[in-house]
């Protein structure tokens, strides 16, 4: 596993375990068998419905929580101050753990500045080793920087092969944000693991294309996050360390860059 240093100096692991949808005891079985493939952090949030198994996951996988990196997301129904902090609670509960290494407000609500502020009072408690934001575009990062007082160490946003949002990325980086990828994969909007010139680079190095679309990314200084229910695929997924693009490589997927998003968020 590789990392990036978040803008505190913690360590966040550059492929991590999606869990959206994974749920019950076969999601749990999931994020242990991710675990056990050499998966270091795992990916939740509230409105996921699942911190529950994440947390009994990383108890009997037999690794020290210090390990293992677990990244939660506050939304909606916890978009005040109050809330945000009992907020905070429910997950540390759920999660069964002491910390949350990385906490994010899920989208950027009205209320996210309120709501930041017990972040970083938990923060400074020593109960989250980092906070960060989701979904937030250039407007509203830029916006949002100018009094949040701590630096959001991670905006988790769409970025792929098809809407990589490089000018997002530059701008969160020119203030030591680091930008991580949701739905690397397109979350199945595109078929991107029939997309030929993933395809053709692939066959240069012997891996496939959605190794590819990910080491685009990780080149680009993007973590990601990919998801899967398959053993075989959690396994291909966290095999992009051992292979680098050209340049020709990285101008060539650059062109699939449509400059829109896929979901309609930003
Ligand atoms: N912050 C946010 O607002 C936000 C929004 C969405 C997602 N997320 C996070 O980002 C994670 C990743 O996004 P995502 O799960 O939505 O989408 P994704 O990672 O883009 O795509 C997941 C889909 O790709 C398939 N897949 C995975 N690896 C594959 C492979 N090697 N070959 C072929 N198919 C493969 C999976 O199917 P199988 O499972 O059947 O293999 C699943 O259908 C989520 O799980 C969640 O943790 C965050």
């Amino acid at each position: 596993m590789e990392y990036l240093t978040l803008n505190n100096g913690v360590k966040l692991p550059m492929v991590g375990f999606g869990t959206w949808d994974i749920r019950g005891e076969v999601g749990k079985r999931c994020i242990l068998e991710a675990l056990e493939l050499g998966y270091r952090l795992i990916d939740t949030a509230q409105m996921y419905n699942n911190e529950d198994i994440v947390g009994k996951a990383v108890k009997e996988s037999g690794f020290a929580r210090d390990e293992i990196f677990i990244t939660t997301k506050i939304y909606r129904p916890n978009t005040d101050y109050k809330r945000a902090k009992d907020g905070i609670e429910r997950s540390l509960n759920k999660l069964q753990t002491d910390y949350i290494d990385l906490l994010l407000i899920h989208e950027p609500y009205d209320s996210a500045l309120e709501m930041y502020e017990a972040f970083k009072e938990a923060y400074q408690e020593g109960k989250l080793r980092a906070i960060g934001i989701s979904n937030f575009d250039i407007r509203k990062y830029k916006t949002f920087v100018k009094s949040c007082g701590i630096i959001p160490a991670v905006n988790q946003v769409e970025s792929h092969v098809y809407y990589p949002q490089l000018d997002l990325k530059a701008v969160l980086e020119s203030q030591g944000t680091l930008m991580q990828s949701w739905a690397s994969f397109t979350e199945g909007r595109r078929n991107i693991f029939a997309e030929p010139i993933l395809n053709e680079i692939g066959a240069k190095y012997g891996k496939t294309s959605g190794q590819i679309a990910l080491r685009y990314l990780l080149e680009n200084g993007i973590a990601v996050i990919p998801k899967s229910v398959h053993r075989e695929r959690m396994e291909e997924n966290i095999d992009v360390f051992d292979f680098e693009l050209t340049s020709e490589d990285m101008e060539k997927i650059g062109r699939l860059n449509e400059k829109r998003s896929l979901f309609g968020w930003y």
